[in-house]
């Protein structure tokens, strides 16, 4: 054990995987050298044993506790959002995830056959799915802003999502921080200039709770949806949607159940029968995460993915999708052309994990084969080394380069 301040992201002289001290907080698997954060995030048991308390208080007593207590804790929890991410109680919902909130936005879209909706070529790809098919169903159109694979400037995303932006657009859909390519895109500047066209924006912000600060009405969207349960620590399942209030009575969930004819909060409050203990976790996750550092911590893990991709660049030979200045507490790096076995990719990750221990995501993308790091309390600049080791054994051993 160390008695390093948890912010500190000097080598580890821990034999395990990260700090030992700060890793053993969490329920990860001891010796996983976990670069990936940010897919689906990892639980502190702090958070952990607030879900079995929740659990264990509804099992008492289900009937009384669904009937009578849910709708009072679920409006107390979204007021601590508020307090978190800005704006007021009622305009903070609850939802399963970040697919669900846009699904919520989309099926409420009144789209005439030929409309757009518009999106970006960095998109995660299953809200692309989503779009596609919910336009398809309106014989409407997705629209999709060509990006340079390698961003370098704000300016290149202004270009190029307005010159995808026109009459017949109905929204626009912007990535806070991008999947596949781990940049922070400027979602203000992209509102400003489709709300000038009348335009309304949904901010898909899937990655940002607890990755950067976050003021959801500042940003002007008319919608802004993010996941607790990536970088804020909370459980699997609590997605979370700011709505502008201008816009709240045409916002209903995808699911629609006995809240419906109750408008905003209430509709999103009952989809149905569910596990509703992720959101009363909120609270719990928020007090883990300012526990760990709050500013101070999303501050050492964007610092320290961007020590890490400087080791998987070197290493590797390996490039970054954008500069330094545009990226959170995570980064993606392309090294080598995508493989034309499609599976390639997976396997590499199946060995990472089998054989060394390391888990990392690895995609195609735009025709490169890629991998993204994060950066978490319970990562330390080792890590990315031993990363960098296996992924150049792995790739080796499956005869790809380097
Ligand atoms: C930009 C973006 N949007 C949406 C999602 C979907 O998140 P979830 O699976 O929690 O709905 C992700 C997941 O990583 C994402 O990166």
């Amino acid at each position: 054990m160390t008695s390093r301040s948890p912010l500190d992201h000097s080598p580890s002289t821990s034999d395990s995987a990260g700090d030992g001290a700060i890793f053993s907080q969490f329920e990860l698997a001891p010796g996983l050298v976990h670069l990936n954060h940010g897919s689906f995030g990892a639980l502190p048991r702090t958070v952990a044993a607030e879900q079995e308390r929740w659990r264990r208080l509804i099992e008492r007593d289900p009937t009384s506790f669904f009937t009578f207590e849910l709708p009072g804790l679920l409006r107390q929890a979204a007021g601590h959002v508020a307090k978190q991410f800005g704006g007021r109680e009622a305009d903070w919902v609850f939802c399963e995830n970040a697919t669900s909130a846009v699904n919520g936005v989309l099926a409420g879209l009144s789209l005439k056959p030929g409309d757009e909706i518009v999106t970006t070529s960095h998109a995660y790809g299953a809200v692309l799915k989503a779009m596609r098919a919910w336009a398809s169903r309106r014989e409407a159109n997705v629209v999709v802003a060509d990006l340079p694979v390698y961003l370098q400037n704000d300016g290149q995303v202004i270009e190029a999502v307005s010159s995808a932006l026109g009459p017949r657009t109905r929204l626009l859909i912007v990535d806070h921080i991008t999947s596949a390519t781990a940049l922070v895109l400027p979602v203000s500047l992209l509102v400003d200039h489709a709300h000038k066209l009348g335009i309304p924006v949904l901010v898909d912000g899937a990655h940002v709770p607890g990755q950067l600060a976050l003021d959801a009405p500042s940003i002007g969207a008319d919608w802004y949806t993010g996941n607790a349960h990536k970088w804020l620590f909370a459980p699997r399942g609590c997605g979370l949607l700011w709505t502008h209030p201008s816009r709240q009575a045409e916002t209903l969930p995808a699911i629609l159940s006995h809240g419906t004819d109750g408008g905003y909060t209430a509709a999103f409050d009952w989809t149905g029968t569910r596990d509703v203990t992720p959101w009363l976790c909120f609270g719990a996750s928020a007090d883990a995460h300012d526990s760990f550092g709050g500013s101070e911590l999303m501050e050492r893990n964007r610092l320290l993915a961007l020590e890490g991709a400087e080791v998987l660049r070197d290493s590797l030979s390996a490039v970054a999708s954008g500069p330094p200045e545009m990226r959170p507490a995570m980064a993606a790096l392309s090294f080598g052309d995508a493989p034309a076995d499609v599976h390639i990719p997976m396997s590499l990750r199946r060995t990472l994990v089998q054989e060394y221990g390391v888990i990392v995501p690895i995609h195609a993308f735009a025709g490169k084969i890629w991998l993204r790091i994060s950066a978490q309390i319970y990562n330390q600049i080792d890590d990315y080394h031993r990363c960098a080791e296996a992924v150049r054994a792995a790739v080796r051993g499956l005869g790809l380069r380097p």
